[in-house]
This record gives C-alpha cells, structure tokens and sequence, in this order.
C-alpha cells in the first residue's frame, strides 16, 4: 500500500477564505496547539514566537484564564447569561461548555467579526439551543445589541456576563477602544460584569513588542500592545473583582507561579455598580 499521491481534499480552504493573509483567530489557534490553521498563519506565529518566545505559554495562560473567569461569574457571581465578543476558533473549555456545567439553562451568544469561527462554532453548537454564534464587529455594538438573535438570547435588563477576552488589543487607538466598551457598559443593567484580557509590552524588551507589532500588521486585523494604565482604563466606573488588573495567570490562579515570566497579558474583571438604595422620605437609612 503506499501514501496519499496528492493533497487531500480536506485541506483545500473554502472557497473565499484567503489563506495568504494571516488571520488572527488561526494563528491563536496555532499557538494554542490547535489545528484550523493554515500555512501563513503558522508562519506568522513562528516570527511571533522568535521575537517573543513565551507567546504561547501566554496564549495557554490567558485561556486558562477564561475558564477561570466563566467559572467565577457562572459558580460564584450567579451569571446566566453571557456575550462572547472575540470568541476565537473553538478548542477546549469553551465557555458555553464551562457556564453549562454550572447551570445547563445558561445562555450563550458567541461574536466574532471571522466569519470563519462563526462557522466553526455554529457546527459545534448544532444541536444546543441555548448557545448561538453570531457574526458581529465589536466597532459596531449598537449592531451586537440589536441583531435579533441577541435579542432573543439575551436579557439586556437582567445582569449580562460580557467577556472582551484578548480581542481589545485587535483594536487600533483610533477605532477608540475605550469609548466602545463605555457604550457597552451603558447598555447593561447594574450587576453584569465585563471581563477583560489584553496584550501588554510592559514586561518585554521594545524591540521584542516592536517585532511583534510587526507580525500582526501583516495580518488581519493590527495588534496594539498597552500599558497597565491604559487597560485599567477600561475599567473605568465599575467595581474591580479581587485581586484586581493582574497579570493573566495571577488572576485567581489556583497555584502561585513557579518561576518568574514576562507579563504579555493583563486580565481583570469589573462590575457594573448596583444602584444606591432610594432613601423612603421618613425612614432610616439601612445601617
Ligand atoms: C486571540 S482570539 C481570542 C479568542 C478568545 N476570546 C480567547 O481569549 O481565547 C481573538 C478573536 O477576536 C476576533 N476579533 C478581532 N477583532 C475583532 C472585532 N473587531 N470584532 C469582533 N471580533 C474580533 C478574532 O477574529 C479572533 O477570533
């Protein structure tokens, strides 16, 4: 018997999908051991990882660290409904899979601006009813908010788990990230919770976050690395769960680490303030 004499056809990309182009989505699949990825995306991580090679131990961190988030506002917070914006190429521990766990009536919208994770996820999602993905930039939120299925999913009144998990720093300074994810607090009720993750070149040489740069302005969407300053910005009027904006795999981490590592991610949590009790004219102010 002897080997396959030509490409298999599985491996022709869908017609549309330029594959030349590195593709954000896939090369964090590549990094994370994953295999929907293509031979430009894998090129791209190999330069990524020669300029910065702990970036994918960071990928791995910050995923762990979504879990850790899900399971925080799904077990401790009481979370049962979610928006997932930059939901990425599925893989382990998808956060429908963690919210569920906790309560099988949780409910999940996936966003992606990829049309090619949409279809990913729709494929994995066939047969639950509770979980959508939806195509959806995070440039446009009034879009997110309104589409009818986001609607339907979600109860914007009710508290709302929002997980902006590694997608901010996709977002150029000019397409003003910070004046996005205030909209979005605006939009949901006091209680709801926004999760954030994002890229930093605090703890890494200039050069080595310039080169990086560099990787992903070649690819589909810029990579904008920020301060610790600028991402707690982000973070402005709500309240910050312990231990606050932390290094990825500090936040809640089940073991102290080991060895020192470069910080390449910051990750907080912060919630929406409950409105302050209405003094009744006539009573007392709770004690
Ligand atoms: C690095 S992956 C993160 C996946 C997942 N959130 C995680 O942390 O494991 C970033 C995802 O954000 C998506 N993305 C980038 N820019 C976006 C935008 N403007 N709107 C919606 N999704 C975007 C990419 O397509 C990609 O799937």
């Amino acid at each position: 018997m002897t080997g396959p004499t030509s490409r298999p056809t599985w491996v022709v990309p869908p017609q549309g999908l330029d594959v030349t182009v590195p593709n954000v989505a896939r090369i964090y699949d590549h990094l994370l051991g994953g295999k929907d990825n293509f031979a430009a995306d894998r090129e791209a991580a190999r330069r990524l990882l020669a300029a910065v090679p702990d970036a994918a131990r960071a990928a791995r961190a910050n995923r762990a660290f979504l879990a850790r988030a899900v399971r925080f506002l799904a077990e401790e917070a009481g979370i049962r409904q979610f928006l997932d914006v930059g939901t990425g190429l599925p893989t382990q521990g998808n956060v429908h899979e963690i919210a569920q766990a906790a309560d099988p009536r949780a409910r999940v919208l996936y966003c992606d601006n990829d049309p090619m994770v949409v279809v990913h996820a729709n494929a994995l999602l066939a047969d639950n009813l509770t979980v959508v993905a939806s195509q959806a930039d995070l440039r446009d939120p009034d879009y997110l908010f309104t589409l009818p299925v986001t609607r339907t999913l979600i109860d914007i009144n009710k508290p709302l788990g929002v997980l902006l998990v590694a997608v901010l720093h996709f977002l150029p300074d000019g397409d003003d990230p910070w004046a996005l994810v205030d909209w979005i607090k605006h939009r949901l009720a006091p209680g709801s919770y926004i999760v954030i993750s994002h890229v930093t070149g605090d703890g890494i040489p200039a050069e080595a976050a310039h080169a990086a740069a560099e990787v992903y302005q070649g690819a589909s969407a810029p990579g904008v690395a920020r301060s610790h300053e600028e991402i707690a910005r982000f973070f402005t009027g709500l309240e910050m769960a312990e231990p606050g904006l932390v290094e990825v795999s500090a936040w809640r981490a089940p073991l102290p680490a080991r060895w020192p590592r470069p910080v390449l991610f910051f990750a907080g949590i912060g919630r929406k303030p409950l409105p302050e009790p209405r003094a009744v004219p006539g009573t007392k102010p709770p004690a």
